[in-house]
């Protein structure tokens, strides 16, 4: 089966970029029906063009949540939207947008990827807080979305070495390497219907 995302960009759009690459690659089984952006500059909308691919910008600046949120519902409607995909989409989405997303089996059709292995660093700079921390090793979360930031039932993760030697340039390379690779599998994953959550709590 195929689905029909809508991908939420902010900036510089190499996330975006590796799963429009696999769908014309045949490994994501996926029609990117809009690229939906909040600032007018993002190098992501530049790919979006590349690929053709329809894109969607509202600017956030000195709008309210609720009406920007508003705004992107409206043009989204219609469109036959499964999952909505975010992809270095610098917002949060309030219930407002989550609540029309919110599917029968318990989760929202909102994914996210997040580069650490949550829970450990949430927020914007995961790369920088897990570098400083020390870690030996990292990764890449992939994760339904709900109210909380950079939080959701996992869908799935993949670690990368710090090595000894690495920079913090060094380390955020070996990361991204993985976010391209991981992102795509876990929406392929969805597109099966493949989806595997582990209950929290449960022995
Ligand atoms: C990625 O590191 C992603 O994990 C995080 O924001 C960054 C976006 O990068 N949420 P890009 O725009 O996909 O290149």
């Amino acid at each position: 089966m195929s689905i029909n995302l809508a991908v939420f960009v902010s900036g510089r759009g190499s996330n975006l970029e590796a799963i429009l690459n696999a769908t014309r690659e045949g490994k994501l089984s996926a029609n990117i029906v809009a690229v939906v952006c909040n600032e007018p500059e993002a190098g992501a909308l530049a790919i979006a063009k590349k690929y053709d691919v329809k894109t969607i910008v509202i600017p956030s600046v000195a709008v309210s949540r609720k009406i920007h949120e508003s705004k992107v519902l409206e043009h989204l409607s219609g469109l036959s939207i499964d999952y909505l995909v975010l992809a270095g989409y610098m917002r949060i989405l309030s219930p407002h947008i989550l609540n029309q997303f919110s599917d029968a089996r318990g989760f929202n059709r909102v994914i996210n990827i997040h580069p650490s292995l949550l829970p450990a660093f949430p927020g914007r700079t995961a790369y920088e807080d897990a570098f400083n921390y020390g870690v030996k090793v990292s990764g890449v979360t992939v994760h339904f979305v709900d109210e909380k930031v950079d939080h959701g039932p996992i869908l799935a993760q993949e670690s990368f070495r710090r090595l000894p030697a690495d920079s913090l340039a060094d380390f955020k390379a070996r990361g991204l390497q993985v976010e391209h690779e991981l992102y795509p599998w876990a929406l392929e994953q969805v597109a099966k219907n493949n989806i595997v959550i582990h209950a929290r709590g449960e022995q």
